[in-house]
Protein backbone atom coordinates (compact mmCIF):
# COMPACT_ATOMS: atom_id res chain seq x y z
CA UNK A 1 0.00 0.00 0.00
CA UNK A 2 1.38 3.37 -0.65
CA UNK A 3 0.45 6.17 1.36
CA UNK A 4 0.07 9.52 -0.23
CA UNK A 5 -2.05 11.63 2.29
CA UNK A 6 -1.84 11.38 6.02
CA UNK A 7 -3.29 12.44 8.66
CA UNK A 8 -1.63 13.39 12.53
CA UNK A 9 -3.41 14.13 15.23
CA UNK A 10 -2.08 16.39 17.81
CA UNK A 11 0.72 19.07 17.06
CA UNK A 12 2.80 19.18 19.97
CA UNK A 13 6.92 19.40 19.34
CA UNK A 14 6.07 15.58 18.54
CA UNK A 15 3.42 15.70 16.39
CA UNK A 16 4.35 18.83 14.94
CA UNK A 17 7.49 17.42 13.67
CA UNK A 18 6.06 14.38 12.56
CA UNK A 19 3.78 16.14 10.13
CA UNK A 20 7.30 18.29 8.86
CA UNK A 21 8.74 14.71 7.93
CA UNK A 22 6.18 13.74 5.97
CA UNK A 23 5.55 16.96 4.27
CA UNK A 24 9.62 17.14 3.54
CA UNK A 25 9.19 13.95 2.04
CA UNK A 26 6.01 14.90 -0.47
CA UNK A 27 2.99 13.36 1.38
CA UNK A 28 0.10 15.47 1.62
CA UNK A 29 -0.99 16.12 5.39
CA UNK A 30 -3.74 17.04 7.22
CA UNK A 31 -2.96 18.20 11.14
CA UNK A 32 -5.69 17.65 13.50
CA UNK A 33 -5.64 19.87 16.97
CA UNK A 34 -8.39 19.94 19.30
CA UNK A 35 -9.23 23.71 19.58
CA UNK A 36 -7.86 26.68 17.02
CA UNK A 37 -5.47 27.69 20.07
CA UNK A 38 -4.23 24.37 19.95
CA UNK A 39 -4.17 24.76 16.45
CA UNK A 40 -1.94 28.44 16.31
CA UNK A 41 0.00 26.56 18.69
CA UNK A 42 1.09 23.48 16.03
CA UNK A 43 1.40 25.85 13.06
CA UNK A 44 4.39 28.30 15.27
CA UNK A 45 5.82 24.96 15.57
CA UNK A 46 6.16 24.51 12.00
CA UNK A 47 6.68 27.66 11.36
CA UNK A 48 9.44 28.32 13.49
CA UNK A 49 11.24 24.67 12.85
CA UNK A 50 11.32 25.04 9.13
CA UNK A 51 11.81 28.67 9.35
CA UNK A 52 15.07 27.64 11.65
CA UNK A 53 16.23 25.48 8.36
CA UNK A 54 16.13 28.64 6.03
CA UNK A 55 17.92 31.20 8.34
CA UNK A 56 20.32 27.94 8.58
CA UNK A 57 20.39 27.92 4.55
CA UNK A 58 19.59 24.14 4.78
CA UNK A 59 16.18 24.64 2.98
CA UNK A 60 15.20 27.66 0.34
CA UNK A 61 12.54 29.69 1.28
CA UNK A 62 10.52 28.25 -1.80
CA UNK A 63 10.95 25.33 -0.17
CA UNK A 64 9.56 26.29 2.92
CA UNK A 65 6.60 27.35 1.59
CA UNK A 66 6.09 24.05 -0.54
CA UNK A 67 6.52 22.28 2.70
CA UNK A 68 3.75 24.41 4.50
CA UNK A 69 1.64 24.50 2.00
CA UNK A 70 1.24 20.55 2.30
CA UNK A 71 0.08 20.55 5.36
CA UNK A 72 -3.28 21.51 5.68
CA UNK A 73 -4.72 22.51 9.34
CA UNK A 74 -8.31 21.71 11.11
CA UNK A 75 -9.75 21.16 14.01
CA UNK A 76 -12.09 18.38 12.94
CA UNK A 77 -11.04 15.03 12.69
CA UNK A 78 -13.33 14.41 10.26
CA UNK A 79 -11.48 16.25 7.59
CA UNK A 80 -9.45 12.75 8.06
CA UNK A 81 -12.20 10.76 6.26
CA UNK A 82 -9.77 10.58 3.06
CA UNK A 83 -6.38 9.60 4.40
CA UNK A 84 -4.37 6.29 3.79
CA UNK A 85 -2.72 6.70 7.41
CA UNK A 86 -3.35 8.65 10.83
CA UNK A 87 -0.84 8.92 13.11
CA UNK A 88 -1.63 10.07 16.76
CA UNK A 89 0.37 12.24 18.83
CA UNK A 90 -2.01 13.27 21.81
CA UNK A 91 -0.69 13.05 25.37
CA UNK A 92 -0.48 9.91 26.70
CA UNK A 93 -3.29 8.85 28.07
CA UNK A 94 -4.61 5.59 27.23
CA UNK A 95 -8.63 6.66 27.77
CA UNK A 96 -8.06 10.05 25.51
CA UNK A 97 -5.93 7.14 23.00
CA UNK A 98 -8.96 4.76 22.68
CA UNK A 99 -11.46 7.34 22.50
CA UNK A 100 -9.78 8.92 19.25
CA UNK A 101 -8.96 5.71 17.69
CA UNK A 102 -12.31 4.93 18.29
CA UNK A 103 -13.76 7.70 16.13
CA UNK A 104 -10.95 7.24 13.49
CA UNK A 105 -11.96 3.90 13.15
CA UNK A 106 -15.42 5.18 12.60
CA UNK A 107 -14.05 8.23 10.03
CA UNK A 108 -11.50 6.42 7.74
CA UNK A 109 -11.94 4.10 5.49
CA UNK A 110 -11.54 0.43 6.15
CA UNK A 111 -8.24 0.02 4.92
CA UNK A 112 -6.77 2.78 6.53
CA UNK A 113 -4.14 2.30 8.72
CA UNK A 114 -3.59 3.83 12.03
CA UNK A 115 -0.90 4.81 14.01
CA UNK A 116 0.09 5.43 17.17
CA UNK A 117 3.41 7.31 18.11
CA UNK A 118 2.93 6.15 21.76
CA UNK A 119 6.07 5.44 23.76
CA UNK A 120 4.49 4.34 27.09
CA UNK A 121 1.25 3.02 26.25
CA UNK A 122 0.35 -0.47 24.83
CA UNK A 123 -0.42 -0.75 21.27
CA UNK A 124 -2.49 -3.98 21.87
CA UNK A 125 -4.87 -2.07 24.11
CA UNK A 126 -5.67 0.72 21.26
CA UNK A 127 -5.69 -1.56 18.58
CA UNK A 128 -8.33 -3.76 20.77
CA UNK A 129 -10.86 -0.70 20.89
CA UNK A 130 -11.40 -0.48 17.02
CA UNK A 131 -12.86 -2.71 14.68
CA UNK A 132 -9.81 -2.84 12.55
CA UNK A 133 -7.04 -4.41 15.01
CA UNK A 134 -5.10 -5.57 12.07
CA UNK A 135 -4.76 -2.07 11.10
CA UNK A 136 -3.05 -0.50 13.95
CA UNK A 137 0.36 -0.37 14.95
CA UNK A 138 2.82 1.52 17.09
CA UNK A 139 4.98 4.09 14.38
CA UNK A 140 7.23 5.29 17.21
CA UNK A 141 9.58 8.79 16.28
CA UNK A 142 12.34 10.48 18.13
CA UNK A 143 13.07 13.40 19.36
CA UNK A 144 13.35 16.06 17.49
CA UNK A 145 11.34 13.80 14.27
CA UNK A 146 13.10 15.82 11.77
CA UNK A 147 16.67 15.09 13.10
CA UNK A 148 16.57 11.62 14.72
CA UNK A 149 16.72 9.05 11.83
CA UNK A 150 15.03 6.26 13.54
CA UNK A 151 11.10 4.73 13.50
CA UNK A 152 10.20 1.86 15.88
CA UNK A 153 7.33 -0.17 13.94
CA UNK A 154 5.62 -1.56 16.36
CA UNK A 155 3.67 -4.84 15.96
CA UNK A 156 0.63 -6.90 17.78
CA UNK A 157 -0.06 -10.17 17.51
CA UNK A 158 -3.00 -9.43 15.86
CA UNK A 159 -1.20 -6.82 13.30
CA UNK A 160 -1.55 -8.19 9.88
CA UNK A 161 2.19 -8.50 8.56
CA UNK A 162 1.48 -6.71 5.28
CA UNK A 163 0.37 -3.65 7.30
CA UNK A 164 4.38 -3.69 9.35
CA UNK A 165 5.85 -3.88 5.72
CA UNK A 166 3.91 -1.52 4.79
CA UNK A 167 4.88 1.45 7.25
CA UNK A 168 8.27 -0.01 6.85
CA UNK A 169 8.47 0.96 3.04
CA UNK A 170 6.98 3.92 4.39
CA UNK A 171 9.45 5.13 6.82
CA UNK A 172 11.94 4.53 4.15
CA UNK A 173 10.43 7.37 2.01
CA UNK A 174 10.37 9.66 4.59
CA UNK A 175 14.15 8.65 4.98
CA UNK A 176 14.20 7.14 8.32
CA UNK A 177 15.20 3.21 9.54
CA UNK A 178 12.76 1.70 10.79
CA UNK A 179 13.17 -1.62 13.47
CA UNK A 180 10.40 -3.90 13.84
CA UNK A 181 9.59 -4.71 17.40
CA UNK A 182 7.04 -5.80 19.84
CA UNK A 183 4.36 -4.87 21.92
CA UNK A 184 6.36 -4.49 25.30
CA UNK A 185 6.78 -1.53 27.61
CA UNK A 186 9.58 0.85 25.93
CA UNK A 187 10.31 -1.22 23.20
CA UNK A 188 13.90 -0.74 22.40
CA UNK A 189 15.19 2.33 22.58
CA UNK A 190 13.22 3.41 25.70
CA UNK A 191 13.68 0.42 27.08
CA UNK A 192 17.57 0.63 27.15
CA UNK A 193 17.38 4.20 27.66
CA UNK A 194 15.43 5.47 30.49
CA UNK A 195 17.33 2.71 32.30
CA UNK A 196 20.60 4.61 31.73
CA UNK A 197 18.91 8.45 32.25
CA UNK A 198 17.38 7.06 35.51
CA UNK A 199 20.70 5.86 36.83
CA UNK A 200 22.52 8.89 35.87
CA UNK A 201 19.89 11.28 38.47
CA UNK A 202 20.64 7.87 40.63
CA UNK A 203 24.70 9.04 40.70
CA UNK A 204 23.74 12.94 41.15
CA UNK A 205 21.54 12.07 44.17
CA UNK A 206 24.32 9.95 45.15
CA UNK A 207 27.19 12.48 45.02
CA UNK A 208 29.38 10.63 42.52
CA UNK A 209 29.55 13.88 39.94
CA UNK A 210 27.31 16.46 39.38
CA UNK A 211 25.37 17.68 35.88
CA UNK A 212 28.18 19.08 34.37
CA UNK A 213 30.44 15.85 35.08
CA UNK A 214 28.04 13.59 34.71
CA UNK A 215 27.06 15.23 31.13
CA UNK A 216 30.79 15.51 29.91
CA UNK A 217 31.36 12.16 30.73
CA UNK A 218 28.92 10.49 28.25
CA UNK A 219 29.61 13.27 25.92
CA UNK A 220 33.57 13.04 25.97
CA UNK A 221 33.96 9.43 27.38
CA UNK A 222 31.17 7.93 24.90
CA UNK A 223 30.44 10.24 21.40
CA UNK A 224 26.69 10.92 22.87
CA UNK A 225 25.49 14.31 21.22
CA UNK A 226 24.36 14.77 24.58
CA UNK A 227 24.59 13.91 28.38
CA UNK A 228 22.01 12.69 30.28
CA UNK A 229 20.57 15.59 31.69
CA UNK A 230 20.66 17.19 28.85
CA UNK A 231 18.61 14.90 27.18
CA UNK A 232 16.22 14.50 29.51
CA UNK A 233 15.79 18.31 29.37
CA UNK A 234 15.04 17.19 25.63
CA UNK A 235 12.68 14.64 26.23
CA UNK A 236 10.97 16.26 28.94
CA UNK A 237 10.98 15.20 32.62
CA UNK A 238 7.67 14.32 33.17
CA UNK A 239 7.79 12.35 29.49
CA UNK A 240 11.23 10.33 31.07
CA UNK A 241 9.10 9.65 34.56
CA UNK A 242 6.30 8.63 32.93
CA UNK A 243 7.81 6.05 31.05
CA UNK A 244 10.04 4.77 33.74
CA UNK A 245 7.12 4.29 35.68
CA UNK A 246 5.84 1.95 32.33
CA UNK A 247 8.90 0.03 33.04
CA UNK A 248 8.85 -0.76 36.19
CA UNK A 249 4.90 -1.45 36.39
CA UNK A 250 5.69 -4.05 33.37
CA UNK A 251 8.63 -5.51 34.83
CA UNK A 252 8.77 -5.10 38.63
CA UNK A 253 12.35 -4.68 38.41
CA UNK A 254 13.79 -2.56 40.96
CA UNK A 255 16.34 -1.49 38.81
CA UNK A 256 13.70 0.44 36.85
CA UNK A 257 12.16 2.22 40.02
CA UNK A 258 12.07 5.89 39.15
CA UNK A 259 14.55 8.16 40.73
CA UNK A 260 12.97 10.07 43.32
CA UNK A 261 14.73 12.94 42.97
CA UNK A 262 13.16 13.26 39.15
CA UNK A 263 9.81 12.71 41.00
CA UNK A 264 10.66 16.03 42.68
CA UNK A 265 11.45 17.92 40.09
CA UNK A 266 8.85 17.52 38.18
CA UNK A 267 6.28 17.78 40.80
CA UNK A 268 7.99 20.55 41.61
CA UNK A 269 7.55 21.95 37.33
CA UNK A 270 10.84 21.24 36.55
CA UNK A 271 10.66 19.53 33.09
CA UNK A 272 13.15 20.71 30.84
CA UNK A 273 12.91 22.86 27.65
CA UNK A 274 9.29 22.90 27.97
CA UNK A 275 9.28 24.62 31.18
CA UNK A 276 12.18 26.65 30.40
CA UNK A 277 13.63 24.91 33.48
CA UNK A 278 15.15 21.53 34.53
CA UNK A 279 18.20 20.15 34.56
CA UNK A 280 19.72 23.30 32.93
CA UNK A 281 17.82 26.77 32.25
CA UNK A 282 17.62 30.31 32.42
CA UNK A 283 16.82 30.30 36.12
CA UNK A 284 16.48 27.96 38.81
CA UNK A 285 17.94 24.75 36.99
CA UNK A 286 18.92 21.73 39.06
CA UNK A 287 22.82 20.52 39.11
CA UNK A 288 23.06 18.74 41.81
CA UNK A 289 24.47 20.71 43.79
CA UNK A 290 23.36 20.70 47.95
CA UNK A 291 19.57 21.21 48.21
N1 LIG B 1 13.58 20.46 15.04
C1 LIG B 1 14.11 20.42 13.81
N2 LIG B 1 15.42 20.40 13.57
C2 LIG B 1 16.25 20.45 14.63
C3 LIG B 1 15.77 20.50 15.94
C4 LIG B 1 14.37 20.51 16.13
N3 LIG B 1 13.83 20.56 17.35
N4 LIG B 1 16.84 20.54 16.79
C5 LIG B 1 17.94 20.51 16.03
N5 LIG B 1 17.57 20.45 14.72
C6 LIG B 1 18.46 20.35 13.58
C7 LIG B 1 19.24 21.61 13.44
O1 LIG B 1 18.51 22.59 12.70
C8 LIG B 1 20.46 21.11 12.70
O2 LIG B 1 20.14 20.91 11.33
P1 LIG B 1 21.20 21.32 10.19
O3 LIG B 1 22.40 20.45 10.43
O4 LIG B 1 20.44 21.00 8.94
O5 LIG B 1 21.47 22.76 10.38
C9 LIG B 1 20.70 19.73 13.29
O6 LIG B 1 19.44 19.32 13.83
C10 LIG B 1 21.74 19.75 14.37
O7 LIG B 1 21.34 20.70 15.32
P2 LIG B 1 22.29 21.71 16.07
O8 LIG B 1 23.57 21.95 15.28
O9 LIG B 1 21.52 22.90 16.54
O10 LIG B 1 22.61 20.96 17.41
P3 LIG B 1 23.36 19.63 17.66
O11 LIG B 1 24.35 19.30 16.62
O12 LIG B 1 23.76 19.78 19.09
O13 LIG B 1 22.20 18.52 17.58
C11 LIG B 1 20.43 17.23 18.43
C12 LIG B 1 21.01 18.63 18.29
C13 LIG B 1 20.03 16.72 17.06
C14 LIG B 1 19.19 17.35 19.32
C15 LIG B 1 21.55 16.29 19.06
O14 LIG B 1 22.03 16.86 20.24
C16 LIG B 1 21.04 14.90 19.36
O15 LIG B 1 20.98 14.04 18.50
N6 LIG B 1 20.69 14.66 20.64
C17 LIG B 1 20.15 13.37 21.08
C18 LIG B 1 18.69 13.32 20.81
C19 LIG B 1 18.08 12.01 21.22
O16 LIG B 1 18.70 11.10 21.77
N7 LIG B 1 16.75 11.89 20.97
C20 LIG B 1 16.00 10.71 21.34
C21 LIG B 1 15.28 10.99 22.59
S1 LIG B 1 14.33 9.59 23.12
C22 LIG B 1 12.85 9.82 22.43
O17 LIG B 1 12.58 10.77 21.72
C23 LIG B 1 11.82 8.77 22.71
C24 LIG B 1 10.66 9.31 23.47
O18 LIG B 1 9.65 8.33 23.43
C25 LIG B 1 10.97 9.64 24.93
Amino acid sequence: MAFERVGVVGLGTMGAGIAEVFARAGLRVIGVEADAEALARGRGHLERSTGKAVDKGRLAPEQRDEILGRITLTTSREDLRDVDLVVEAIPEILDYKISLFKDLDRICEPGTVLATNTSSLSVTAIAAATGRPGRVVGMHFFNPAPVMKLVEVVGTVVTEPGVVADVTALAGRLGKTAVAVGDRAGFVVNRLLLPYLNHAAALMELGVAGRDDIDAAMRLGVGLPMGPFGLLDLIGLDTAYEVMGVLFDETRDRRHAPSPLLRELVTAGLLGRKSGRGFYGESGAYDGGAP
